[in-house]
């Protein structure tokens, strides 16, 4: 079980440490508010205990990389360093140390598609069309005829302009499928794909467990650059890459995170919205080890949809042997309590498919407490994406600050989601009935019951409104997971089923096992334990 850590919004440690690291004047807005209200890394190693309390078993651990902040992080100035916002590399190696000490792994987030306008790679390769990394960039020549228009039809993520800015001192256009300040990298330079080998090494020898590689499905592209076909021509470009290019550098990437003995983890942000295509990343188990599979996060609460994601998963990843992962909110996307309109039993359900699907889950920061986005006025955004409200701040008490060590006169660099004076850690776990308790419960009950963790999958036949699911071993142990996505009661029988876990209940997994009455309450969710089908 993952949990997702974005340093700006986790916990604060070290105001003092910063304050002393970045003096001001800052470049921006931005930065200023960032190096006043973030979050950094010696307040993830504190947290580190509640995380193991809540029974985490690995951090996804957002960049921490040495960055402008264009893009929060995602835009990397220095692959092997820490950005001062967030500390120091003596920090990071303490959180490591910590972190295994607890028994949790700490997997890095990489970026490999883009840099930063700011990278010394890409300082270079600007300062003229002969330097040395020119070619670790993406360049074209404009057409003569037509010199004001980008080389093919590309749209960029973040605003509708595209994937293509033209430099002016070289005379050439480069490549990028994010933000102008995001070079895109070109993987067909065996130079790059050693350079990122070399990131990857310097982190895994340091301690970490492996990545999340960001934007994976962009890295092998097609040379020819062709046009995005007109009916999608207005989707950015990086939700549609899929070149064929892409799988041998997996393998190769794979092969090279083989060769450590801790057995590091490689898990894909393959941003391609079908289960189909994301299953082909995994190879034939030599290629990622974990893919993120997205489409359940564009699900509204539907059953239908639910039914139609789970289907596909066990059609498209279970023949090839590909173990699933199962995420509903990170720092991208509306938090999954927002989505289904900010209704907590909803929230409570959905987190019963999260963590009883077959395969990995990832939980973000503040989700296991049943944080909503924060409502973020549109001249107080500071991301480029629009995303400052589901980057909400983990609240972790009910003061003021919510436990936060914010300087004086600095305010936090994103809000506090509603209700953070309730719809904190320390008030959630001291209420068996709160959001927190149910994850508890439900991550409990993976550590503990093996058929829950690794057991098939198989989508049972239904009524409408619910989605049932069977979890089996070869022995004939069995678990239930019935998900009622109606606003009303619904009749569910199974016979000699017991409770473990309910979405509507408190406490259950602490107290005995309960009988199962047969029904399943208004957009209820349970476990159940059922009694094993004899084995011949
Ligand atoms: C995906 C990351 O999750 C997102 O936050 C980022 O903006 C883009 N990749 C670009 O790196």
């Amino acid at each position: 079980m993952f949990y997702q850590v974005y340093p700006p919004s986790f916990c604060l440690a070290d105001p003092d440490g910063r304050l002393g690291r970045l003096a001001p004047p800052h470049t921006s807005p931005g930065l200023a508010r960032l190096a006043g209200g973030s979050g950094d890394l010696e307040g993830v190693r504190r947290r580190l205990a509640y995380l193991a309390w809540l029974g985490v078993d690995a951090i996804w651990l957002c960049p921490f990389y040495k960055s402008p902040m264009a893009d929060f992080g995602y835009d990397v100035s220095d692959h092997c360093d820490v950005d001062p916002l967030f500390g120091t590399l003596e920090d990071f190696d303490r959180l490591v140390d910590d972190a295994h000490r607890l028994g949790i792994r700490v997997v890095l987030d990489l970026v490999p598609n883009h840099t930063s306008v700011e990278h010394p790679w890409f300082a270079d390769a600007r300062s003229s069309r002969d330097s040395a990394h020119r070619s670790w960039y993406v360049w074209r020549d404009p057409d003569p005829d037509e010199p004001a228009r980008p080389p093919n039809n590309w749209v960029r993520a973040f605003g509708e302009g595209p994937a293509w800015t033209f430099d002016q001192a070289t005379q050439q256009w480069y490549l990028h499928l994010f933000l102008p300040e995001q070079p895109d990298l070109d993987w067909a330079n065996p130079e790059v794909e050693e350079a990122m080998l070399d990131v990857m090494r310097f982190w895994l020898e340091r301690g970490a467990d492996g990545f999340r590689i960001d934007v994976t499905q962009g890295l092998g592209k097609d040379p020819a650059l062709p046009d995005a076909p007109a009916e999608q021509a207005g989707i950015p470009w990086s939700e549609q890459n899929d070149d064929e290019r892409t799988h041998p550098i997996l393998r190769r990437v794979r092969r090279f995170l083989d060769s450590f003995a801790n057995e590091p983890v490689s898990v894909g942000e393959v941003f391609l919205l079908r289960t189909e295509t994301v299953a082909r990343y995994y190879g034939d188990g030599d290629e990622l080890h974990l893919a993120f599979n997205f489409p359940p996060m564009f699900c509204g609460f539907e059953a239908s949809c639910f039914r139609a994601r789970v289907e596909e998963v066990e059609r498209f990843l279970t023949p090839r042997n590909a173990w699933p992962t199962w995420v509903l909110s990170s720092h991208d996307r509306p938090r999954h309590r927002t989505r289904y309109g900010g209704s907590e039993r909803r929230a409570r359900a959905a987190a019963v498919v999260l963590l009883a699907m077959r395969g990995t889950p990832f939980l973000c920061w503040g989700e296991e407490l049943g944080q909503e986005d924060a409502e973020v006025p549109p001249e107080a955004m500071l991301d480029p994406g629009g995303r400052d409200g589901c980057r909400a701040l983990m609240a972790w008490d009910s003061g003021d600050l919510h436990g936060w060590a914010l300087p004086e006169g600095h305010k936090p660099l994103f809000p506090f989601p509603p209700e953070a004076a309730v719809r904190n850690v320390e008030t959630e776990a001291g209420d068996p009935g709160s959001v927190l308790s149910l994850y508890r419960e439900l991550i409990a009950l993976r550590r503990s019951d093996e058929v829950l963790r690794l057991g098939h999958s198989r989508l049972l036949e239904a009524p409408p409104d619910l989605l049932a699911v069977e979890r089996f071993a070869e022995d004939g142990r069995r678990i239930l997971v019935g998900v009622n996505f109606a606003p009303s009661e619904l009749a569910w029988p199974v016979g000699g089923a017991t409770v473990l876990v309910s979405s509507a209940g408190e406490g259950h997994l602490c107290g005995p096992a309960e009988g199962y009455g047969g029904r399943l309450g208004p957009e209820e969710a349970v476990v159940l334990r059922v009694e094993p089908t004899a084995v011949a």
